[in-house]
């Protein structure tokens, strides 16, 4: 397979087209950026890690029966992925109280959920991705109900599996947040899961190990992304 013409150069990723039209190559970067691009820096080899964890956990995924984009593994950045029609929400997962949730409930972070939360939020960085209900993606033509229910149902099954490891590694899978893309109509889980896109809290210190150390200035940030991808990999081939 050829890598062609870059398509688009995202905060994280660069897509590049092929020449098989049913699939895209992707080149994961170093780049870090939060609260909406204002804050923006460099987390070393941070690409390498996203790219062969994200490759890890949609190949655990699949393996149990979730349809994801993830198509090869190529090297340390680069994995080919199928080519999604990108359905324009994001779906927020929450086990525990963090970030964005806290001023909305009035707990502390750390509070433990009875049930997963899901929230949706329309992808648009003009607006800073706002969370939105069901009745704005239908009115506005951004999903379907089937689609949305599909999406709701593949998440809350992400879930399941991705506690389940991720606690095998001694983390705690605090929230993260899920894309999705429709292949002939079909709903697939899309984009990455990374400690970008997902709050990891180690077990027994409650030590963060995610982007959030890049957020809040924490220190030890590439040292982070390391554990758990190390962490994971062992629990997966240990299950
Ligand atoms: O900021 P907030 O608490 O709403 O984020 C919830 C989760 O979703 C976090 O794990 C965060 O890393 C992830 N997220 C993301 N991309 C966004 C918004 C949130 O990966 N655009």
């Amino acid at each position: 397979m050829e890598k062609l013409a870059m398509l688009y150069e995202g905060k994280a990723k660069k897509i590049y087209d092929t020449n098989d039209k049913n699939v895209f190559w992707v080149e994961y970067k170093d780049d870090a950026t939060a609260f909406n691009g204002i804050k923006k820096g460099t987390i070393v080899d941070k690409g390498i890690i996203n790219n062969k964890m994200s490759a890890m956990m949609f190949s655990y995924l699949q393996k149990n029966g979730v349809d994801t984009h993830f198509v090869e593994l190529l090297s340390d950045r680069e994995q080919i992925v199928r080519r999604l029609q990108m359905v324009p929400l994001e779906i927020v997962v929450r086990n525990i109280v963090a970030g964005s949730l806290v001023k909305k409930v009035g707990k502390e972070e750390g509070y433990s959920l009875a049930s997963p939360v899901l929230e949706l939020y329309y992808k648009d960085d003009a607006l800073g991705d706002p969370m939105v209900n069901e009745t704005h993606a239908l009115a506005m033509g951004w999903a379907t109900i089937e689609q949305i229910n599909k999406m709701k149902e593949i998440a809350l099954k992400v879930n399941e599996l991705m506690t389940k490891i991720v606690a095998k590694a001694g983390i705690d899978l605090v929230d993260y947040k899920l894309e999705f893309g429709l292949i002939d109509g079909k709903v697939m889980l899309g984009d990455e899961i990374s400690p970008d896109t997902c709050r990891f809290w180690d077990k027994d210190t409650g030590e963060k190990l995610d982007k959030d150390r890049f957020r809040r200035d924490l220190g030890k940030i590439e040292e982070a992304y390391a554990e758990v991808y190390t962490r994971l990999k062992d629990a997966l081939e240990n299950a």
